[in-house]
């Protein structure tokens, strides 16, 4: 049972007041200790384990080329996973160097392709057809291929990227073929990745994951006749959403990953390949601190509190029901009254915050903060109804500074005629 990391800045509302006043609502606000902390955690606990290893930071759970930078600065061997050419140009903007980034997309167009050639980063192929479009670009040195391990997991349905419903990746069955025509066609240098959902917890799966991966590795290099040079085990490191649940241990998950390496290839870590790890939910999730205004209050058959942030802001909620931590401001402990549900102003009825959750009195104007909006939060959001985008701010030490200003209702219509 562990309290959220920036209950505190809640607690001391004097400067989300301020931000509010200064930005307005609704601000995604970022703090830079937390995120140092998580990249700092994964980062040791990677090194005490494997001698040789790569982050690749994933651009698709927040795309901010301010926040990039700021990981880059601290972290500098942190490269960049990317599924787009819009996340390719924010890794670049950030000044993360293309050599140190991989482009994993899924039924990627030939100019999807042609960017990620054309950028020098690696290429991580999704299916055998993948492969063919990129023929006919080029051949690269280095490739590796997306597998489907036959399972998957994840804190909901939707994020679950292996198995059989899956639209991602290789089949177990199918992938040893690919690998061959790829050698004959001039592909120097291999590596195999698998990311088969997201927001997990439990630290066994990463474990069975591993396991999978690396019975394909030796099937791949026995049939190739080559070792692989990478191994990437995706992401899917979950993080608490609530105060019931624990954080993962990055020390035991990488203590017990590095036991299945050992197992496969032995106690020399030199004759390892190099591992990989695509995190974006552990390095930004808790990191952030969406605040709201109150904008109606509404006794209807059920109570609603409607806010000035609704699903186009945070989606999380109405496309998964994420339930998130949220919080009045300067409320030390919850005053337990009346379930409501919280929901912004969008004309749709699965616009929810929150659903059934006992939430103190509030008044209209009264701030709110909707915790671990750092992933999956700014980037998932939208203009539906006509609303502009919120703004971003950055937090660190004693400064801060706007890292994306509010978008405008003529920023919306800049590209339309008539
Ligand atoms: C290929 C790939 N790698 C990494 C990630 C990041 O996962 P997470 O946010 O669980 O760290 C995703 C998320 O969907 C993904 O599709």
């Amino acid at each position: 049972m562990a309290k959220h990391p920036l209950l505190k800045e809640v607690q001391d509302n004097i400067l989300l007041e301020k931000y509010s006043k200064e930005f307005g609502t609704p601000l995604y606000i970022y703090y830079g200790y937390q995120i140092k902390e998580n990249l700092q955690k994964i980062n040791s606990a990677l090194q005490s384990y494997f001698d040789q290893y790569q982050i690749y930071y994933a651009v698709k759970s927040n795309s901010n080329p301010n926040l990039l930078s700021f990981m880059h600065n601290y972290l500098p061997s942190m490269g960049a996973d990317c599924s787009s050419p819009g996340e390719l140009f924010a890794a670049n903007k950030a000044g993360i160097p293309m050599e140190s980034c991989v482009y994993t997309g899924n039924y990627e167009s030939k100019k999807d392709l042609q960017s990620a050639y054309d950028s020098g980063c690696e290429i991580n192929l999704d299916d055998s057809t993948s492969f063919q479009r990129l023929k006919k670009i080029g051949v690269p040195n280095y490739i590796s291929f997306r597998l489907n391990p036959g399972i998957g997991k994840g804190r909901f349905s939707q994020i679950i990227t292996g198995g059989k419903e899956a639209k991602f990746g290789i089949p177990k069955e199918k992938i040893i073929p690919i690998y061959e025509s790829a050698k004959k066609d001039g592909v120097k240098l291999f590596g195999l990745q698998c990311h088969s959902g997201s927001a997990i917890l439990d630290e066994d799966y990463f474990v069975k994951n591993t396991q999978l991966i690396l019975n394909t590795a030796r099937r791949i290099e026995n049939k190739i006749e080559q070792n692989l040079s990478k191994i990437s085990i995706g992401s899917g490191f979950g993080i608490p959403y609530s105060d019931d649940e624990d954080a993962l241990d990055l020390n035991n998950v990488f203590c017990k990953i590095s036991q299945v390496f050992e197992d496969f290839y032995g106690r020399d870590k030199s004759d390892w390949p190099i591992l990989c790890i695509e995190p974006g939910r552990s390095i930004i999730g808790n990191t952030c601190i969406l605040l709201a205004k109150v904008t109606g209050i509404k006794e209807s058959y059920k109570n609603f509190i409607g806010l000035d942030a609704g699903m186009e802001t945070f989606m999380r909620p109405a496309l998964y029901s994420a339930e998130h931590r949220i919080y009045k401001l300067g409320t030390k402990h919850k005053i337990v009254d009346l379930p409501v549900d919280i929901t912004g102003r969008i004309c749709e009825n699965t616009d929810r915050l929150a659903v059934n959750i006992s939430f103190p009195r509030v008044v209209e104007g009264d701030l709110i903060a909707i915790m671990d909006a750092g992933a999956y939060g700014y980037a998932m959001s939208n203009q539906y109804n006509t609303r502009p985008r919120s703004a971003e701010i950055l937090v660190n030490g004693d400064e801060y500074h706007l890292i994306r200003s509010r978008e405008t209702i003529e920023d919306i219509f800049q590209n339309c005629s008539i």
